[in-house]
């Protein structure tokens, strides 16, 4: 890393001096580096510009998930759900993210009861009483990303079904009070999967959060696995997401050879999922969208 004068302009791109901006934040993470920690790299730390960029994409994201959220019920298929998010993305200005990502061809993922994440909508799958669905929403807008996920649950819901939903509800919110700065990404997994086993349910491993705002998917790759003081230093400025996948049976999962995408459990038990879009702020953290 070229060395900066304290007078240069910071490397983040802010205008300000370097003194007077990254400077202070840069001798901390020089120290655990040298304790031998894993620390982010510049190009995920945001300046202020970038943040506040991504903090429209993701009110965008959360004012779709909202709307999801007031028209979602029993009788509606998932098409439906992709038609409202796309037409309400489109009307804030906005284009929804999974739309061609990576040859998705859709604009939104649901996934009902056993499916774990990445379920494509579909004119023939209608919202039965009974379901649990997971409906994620991405944005981008002026080139910047919002992400998140909620569960809904339609009609009549079996008590096991609720419960898995509202512990991993539970779950995100434990990991969120661990966000703050130089504290560690593992310590979010560490009570994430804490709280799964001791409700007898299990963390998905493969498929985790993920660094967010100038692309969909940045470093880091967050697990739920992990344990508390290892991975990824925390650090103002970086943007993440939390959305562990949690199954009733085991953690294992299988992916759908015919359409490419729809991941389930491998015992076909239910899963669930909730998705936060979090900042480090300077002592804490700031939810973008939810
Ligand atoms: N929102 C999902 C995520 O958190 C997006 C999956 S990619 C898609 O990564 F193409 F399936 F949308
Ligand atoms: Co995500």
């Amino acid at each position: 890393m070229e060395k900066i004068g304290r007078n240069d302009p910071c490397w983040c791109g802010s205008g300000k001096k370097y003194k007077k901006c990254h400077c202070d934040i840069d001798e901390i993470i020089k120290e655990h580096e040298l304790l031998g920690e894993i620390v982010p790299p510049r190009s995920i730390i945001k300046n202020k510009e970038q943040i506040d960029g991504i903090r429209e994409s993701a009110k965008i994201n959360t004012a779709v998930l909202d709307y999801v959220a007031e028209n979602i019920r029993e009788g509606v298929t998932t098409e439906d759900i992709d038609r409202w998010v796309y037409e309400k993305t489109i009307e804030l200005g906005a284009y929804p993210a999974p739309l061609d990502y990576e040859g998705f061809p859709k604009s939104v993922c649901t996934s009902i009861n056993e499916v774990v994440c990445h379920g494509i909508p579909s004119e023939n799958v209608v919202l039965k009483d009974g379901d649990i669905i997971n409906v994620d929403v991405s944005t981008i807008y002026n080139n910047y990303f919002g992400d998140a996920s909620r569960m809904f649950c339609i009609g009549n819901v079996s008590e096991e079904k609720k419960k898995l939903v509202e512990v991993t509800k539970e779950a995100v919110y434990l990991g969120l009070e661990q966000v703050k700065p130089w504290a560690h990404l593992g310590d979010i997994g560490q009570v994430i999967n804490d709280l799964a086993k001791k409700n007898g349910y299990s963390v998905v491993r493969e498929i985790g959060g993920h660094g967010i705002g100038l692309e969909f998917h940045e470093d880091p790759w967050v697990s739920y696995v992990t344990k508390k003081g290892t991975d990824m230093l925390l650090v103002p400025g970086m943007i993440f997401t939390i959305e562990p996948m949690i199954n009733m049976g085991t953690h294992r999962i299988t992916h759908d050879e015919t359409d490419g995408w729809t991941v389930r459990t491998a015992d076909g038990k239910p899963s669930a999922q909730w998705e936060i879009q979090v900042l480090v702020t300077d002592n804490g953290y700031e939810v973008l969208s939810f």
